[in-house]
């Protein structure tokens, strides 16, 4: 089988942004655009890749790592300039270089396969993807002579009127027979409207060496969008939505409202989960069969487990088991565990703890560094006291007991086993097994003791 290589264009500051973030690390559905473009290309079994980066080289080469070789590029003379840095890592190699930017996050990898056949079948020197764009603004025109042969392509900013009326874009991927590519480099100037080395005029110096050019044109001009505005970026971030919904969907998840749900794509979905509007699944979270998500929720990075049902609430790197019953409005933070059939209802908030089978939570509570047992029961207006305003200390609840509601538990303190805490204590010393614990004032009442307040006179 041929070698096959990689050029992603990576170096450009992205002006068109208006942002202090490199172009190509802006996030699409929360992946930055050049992660999209390394794992749509990872299946292609590259014998090589090189990632050309310029303005905010480490933090791209902290992002994308040992997936790709680098080289800089000082100055951001051009595209064709960017790839005749890979010259002395590539340039003596034979095999298929398939050059692309690091702003086009929706191509796929069945279409970089598809050029790769279409070059590789046509014996091509060069093959360029190109699209039928409805607005074609900004992107460089593929011009065909009467035979329909691929001549040259020409940037919008150097169009004549007819050129500017060509539909056809060049999308900037490319494959290329990796010597002649080097080897037509050399010949490119910088004799334009931005005076920049540009990588499309390779394809007419290849044609007047008589090397074969093909198009490989695809039907989907949305997976070709280039990203260099944040009009773009929106639209990049639609695609990528639906894309993802669309998989999920034919996985047997049901999605009531597409349009406002947003998985990140990273997130395993089993079948028959429903997922209602306005939800948001990030990171690397698994949601088990049978679960409902939503409406209005946000998980990042959890475990959802089978049959629970997650309602206006958020929670992130947390694992909640089965059948648990979350929300409205709950927030479960970091490091949380909510074991099988739980319960952590309205308003109450959970914060690495491990919240035992069975256990309910109902209402208004905050359990922060907890260590809950089995079917424990937490009243309403509970309150672990777990910060002194310098460290923070862990409250245990032992399985079976009652805390009765607006008990502040200070912490460190335990709560044995089966006993019991009168609604409205201050917990300061551990509870033994079995026990009730009142640690509240009593109560006084004196009789008639109204008319004499309602009395008064006033000075
Ligand atoms: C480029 C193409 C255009 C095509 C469009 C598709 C050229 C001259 N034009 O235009 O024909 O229709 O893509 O989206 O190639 N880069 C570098 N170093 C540089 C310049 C750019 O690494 O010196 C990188 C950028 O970071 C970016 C990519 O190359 O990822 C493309 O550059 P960009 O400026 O976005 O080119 P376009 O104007 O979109
Ligand atoms: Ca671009």
């Amino acid at each position: 089988m041929t070698n096959r290589y990689a050029v992603i264009l990576a170096a450009g500051q992205g002006t068109r942004m208006k942002s202090k973030l490199y172009k190509v690390l802006h996030p699409v559905m929360g992946r930055p655009m050049v992660q999209h473009v390394i794992d749509q290309l990872t299946p292609l079994n590259l014998d090589e890749t090189v990632t050309i980066v310029g303005f905010g080289a480490e933090m791209v080469k902290d992002v994308i790592g040992n997936q790709s070789k680098f080289v800089i590029q000082e100055e951001q003379l051009g595209t064709g300039h960017a790839v005749i840095q890979a010259k002395s890592l590539l340039q003596d190699k034979e095999g298929t270089t398939i050059v692309v930017c690091g702003d086009t996050p929706l191509i796929t990898n069945g279409t970089y396969e598809a050029l790769i056949k279409h070059h590789e079948g046509e014996g091509a020197s060069a093959t360029i993807l190109t699209a039928k764009a409805d607005d074609a603004t900004g992107y460089g025109r593929v011009i065909r002579n009467a035979a329909s042969e691929v001549e040259r392509i020409v940037e919008h900013k150097d169009a004549n009127e007819a050129e500017l009326q060509v539909t056809e874009i060049n999308t900037g991927t490319y494959c290329f027979d990796n010597q002649a590519l080097f080897q037509a480099l050399k010949e490119v100037s910088n004799d334009n409207a931005q005076g920049e080395y540009y990588l499309p005029d390779v394809i007419e110096i290849l044609r007047n060496n008589s090397k074969k050019v093909t198009a490989f044109m695809t039907d989907n001009f949305n997976e070709t969008l280039g990203v260099n505005d944040r009009v773009a970026l929106a639209r990049a971030e639609k695609t990528m939505k639906q894309r993802i919904n669309e998989k999920h969907m034919r996985n047997g998840v049901s999605i009531i409202d597409p349009e406002n749900t947003y998985i990140h794509p990273e997130v395993m979905i089993e079948p028959d989960v429903v997922i209602y509007p306005g939800t948001i699944i990030k990171g690397a979270s698994i949601i088990k069969e049978n679960a409902e998500i939503g409406p209005n929720s946000e998980i990042i990075n959890c475990e959802v487990g089978e049959s629970t049902v997650i309602r206006h609430s958020v929670a992130s790197d947390s694992k909640i088991g089965n059948r648990v019953n979350i929300g409205p409005f709950a927030h479960i933070r970091p490091d949380s565990t909510i074991g099988h059939g739980a319960k952590v209802g309205n308003f109450v908030e959970i914060k690495k703890s491990v919240v035992g089978e069975g256990s309910k939570a109902s209402h208004l509570s905050y359990v922060g560094d907890a260590q809950v047992g089995s079917n424990v029961n937490i009243g309403c207006g509970t309150i672990t006291v777990n910060y002194d305003g310098v460290n923070k200390y862990l409250t245990t609840i032992e399985d079976d007991s009652f805390i009765g509601c607006n008990s502040n538990l200070i912490a460190p303190v335990t709560i044995g086993k089966g006993s019991y805490v009168a609604a409205g204590s201050t917990i300061t010393k551990d509870v033994p097994t079995e026990a009730l614990s009142v640690a509240r004032a009593r109560q006084t009442n004196k009789e008639g003791y109204a008319s004499k307040l309602k009395n008064r006179k006033r000075d």
